[in-house]
């Protein structure tokens, strides 16, 4: 699904695919073209004050016009548009929106669903799926410092504080996949915590959200089974959920359906065997710093096998 959705990495305000970035976009130029106007009478008059004199009268005129009334007209009418336009975003509570949670946590993404269906609650990481033409509602938090939270492409930023909750409402009005990243540094590698927003029709999230509901496909291969094994004997499961495998801590990113994101270490890799396997022997080369301890004493093979069962999680 993902695959025919268009990539948009231009991480711009000037490319918006949401009603707020919209928004945001049309104070972006109506503040940039307002600017240039005044710049250009500034400096148009500024040149002519240079070539001719005026009376001390009239030069009262210019100073009363120019410097207070001319000012005070502009910012006025400014913010009068600004303000009429800033009550057209998305409302911060929405019966009908869909509520998600998100969780910062250095240096990757938590993304929490309430499934209708079980009840459950749906974990995964660093990929936020959302219906396209729908409110959606983000609950906004951090387990450790102050993160923040933009995907430029779907509406502005909101900072995530430990021990508080925020929110950020946005409704994608494309299909696409935006991609948005951490906008407050929060350590060593805050240049590394990004994210997707995967925006599809309501029906292809519906059928997402279902897949993501499913406990971890089971190992059909010798190779899976023995990766899933060597995941056990690594104690993987200290810091890593499977869903049906080994439930018992979230320190990090639950990889019950891993395969199925586009990238591993919050945007650092793509989600490909090779990728899977030299982050599991070494994490740190592609990213110092994260928490997660390196493997390098298993061999080859066994680093194979447990690359293939974790791509195997779709
Ligand atoms: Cu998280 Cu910067």
């Amino acid at each position: 699904m993902n695959a025919v959705l268009p990539l948009d990495n231009a991480q711009s305000v000037l490319h918006p695919a949401g009603w707020d970035a919209l928004i945001i976009s049309h104070f972006t130029w109506v503040l940039f073209g307002a600017g240039t106007l005044i710049f250009i009478a500034v400096m148009a008059l500024l040149f002519l004050s240079l070539r001719r004199h005026e009376r001390p009268a009239r030069a009262m005129l210019w100073i009363g016009g120019g410097g207070v009334a001319f000012p005070v007209v502009v910012l006025s009418a400014l913010l009068g548009w600004s303000t009429w336009r800033s009550a057209q975003l998305a409302p911060q509570s929405s019966q009908d929106a869909l509520t998600i949670s998100v969780t910062a946590k250095m240096w990757w993404w938590e993304v929490r669903y309430h499934d209708p269906v079980s009840g459950r609650e749906i974990v995964t990481a660093n990929e936020i799926h959302i219906p396209v033409g729908r409110a959606v509602y983000l609950g906004l938090n951090s387990a450790d410092v102050i993160h923040s939270l933009w995907v430029p492409a779907l509406a502005g930023k909101r900072d995530m504080v430990p021990g508080r909750v925020t929110g950020l409402s946005l409704r994608a009005e494309k299909p696409g996949v935006y991609r948005g990243q951490c906008a407050e540094y929060c350590g060593e590698q805050h240049a590394k915590m990004a994210l997707h927003v995967v925006a599809s029709t309501q029906q292809d999230f519906d059928a997402w959200l279902a897949r993501q509901a499913q406990p971890a496909a089971p190992a059909d291969s010798p190779q899976l089974a023995k990766g899933r094994e060597l995941f056990l004997a690594q104690r993987c499961q200290a810091c890593h959920t499977v869903r049906g495998v080994a439930e018992e801590s979230r320190l990090g990113p639950d990889l019950t359906h891993v395969g199925s994101r586009m990238h591993i270490g919050a945007g650092a890799l793509p989600t490909r065997r090779d990728s899977l396997a030299g982050w599991i022997a070494d994490p740190h080369t592609s990213k110092p710093g994260v928490f997660m301890p390196g493997s390098r004493e298993l061999d080859p093979a066994s680093l194979a096998a447990l690359a293939a069962y974790l791509e195997s999680l779709k």
